[in-house]
């Protein structure tokens, strides 16, 4: 993970996993919550960027040779403690996020974005929920998240389908605020983070929490209850298995 300050009061935090596609794995996911609870911490700061480096992704989901071999519990911490530390930390920051979406923001990187504060695109960017193609659920809040954004009727047709979309019915949908050129994604977040700092860093912080006061939080915990369940099933075993070994996977349901 690569920290900038791209002026006094605006922080860009660059994911830095480019091999990886920067999945998230556990020791990226406390490295970003001590990053962002830094920024939180520091008054200097009143906005901050995510990226991902490379040119091909965002952040191409949970790591899932990390998951792979986890028991039911173990999965079921995994999105209680990632839900913590990161998810729902990001969500409730008082300084604002915006995640610039340069490439595949899959799975727990979509997550991310949806936690956010603002959403940005890259032309070149493609999103998607893909867990049920590799029998689990999304479980860092895609499932409250998503339909929170753009509705539970295409919420469910994307996590039911795990197909990716692209940065233009992104934005038909409302996922993301605007799409533009892929080289002008970063001063594009840095004009939107400009327009927010020009504001009262206080107002911001209490303007966040209230938004957030609209939405509830029992989903999330079955959602975390459904994750850990999806590790039982030989659905997952399977559909992990063939992603490793490149290959389609063969359900049963079981
Ligand atoms: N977890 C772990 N490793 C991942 C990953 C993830 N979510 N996404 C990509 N990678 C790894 C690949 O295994 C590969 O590693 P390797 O070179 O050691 O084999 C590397 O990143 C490059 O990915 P690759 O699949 O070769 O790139 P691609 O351009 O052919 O495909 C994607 C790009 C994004 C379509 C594909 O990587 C993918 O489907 N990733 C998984 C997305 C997903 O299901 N996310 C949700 C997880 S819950």
């Amino acid at each position: 993970m690569i920290v900038k300050n791209l002026s006094d009061h605006l922080q860009l935090i660059t994911i830095n996993r480019p091999q990886q596609l920067n999945a998230l794995n556990r020791e990226v996911i406390a490295e970003l919550h001590r990053a962002l609870s830094r920024a939180e911490e520091d008054p200097q700061i009143r906005a901050v960027i995510l990226m991902g480096s490379g040119d091909k992704a965002f952040i191409a989901g949970a790591d899932i040779k990390e998951f792979m071999h986890f028991t039911p519990e173990e999965g079921k911490k995994l999105s209680e403690e990632g839900q913590r530390l990161l998810f729902d930390y990001v969500e409730q920051m008082h300084t604002p996020v915006i995640a610039a979406i340069n490439g595949y923001a899959l799975g727990g990187g979509l997550e991310l974005a949806l936690a956010s504060h603002v959403r940005l695109a890259s032309e070149r960017a493609k999103m998607g929920l893909p867990e049920v193609s590799l029998g689990v659920i999304p479980g860092y809040g895609g499932t409250q998240r998503l339909a929170q954004h753009i509705g539970k009727g295409r919420a469910m047709e994307m996590i039911l389908t795990g197909k990716m979309i692209d940065a233009r019915k992104a934005y038909d949908y409302g996922l993301v605020g605007e799409v533009v050129p892929h080289e002008k994604l970063l001063d594009k977040a840095v004009e939107t983070a400009e327009a927010i700092m020009k504001n009262s860093p206080a107002a911001i912080g209490l303007a966040i929490e209230a938004i957030n006061a609209a939405y509830g939080r029992d989903g999330f915990k079955v959602e975390s209850e459904l994750f850990g369940k999806a590790f039982a099933t030989e659905d997952f075993k399977e559909g992990t298995r063939a992603f490793v070994e490149r290959r389609k996977p063969n359900f049963t349901g079981k």
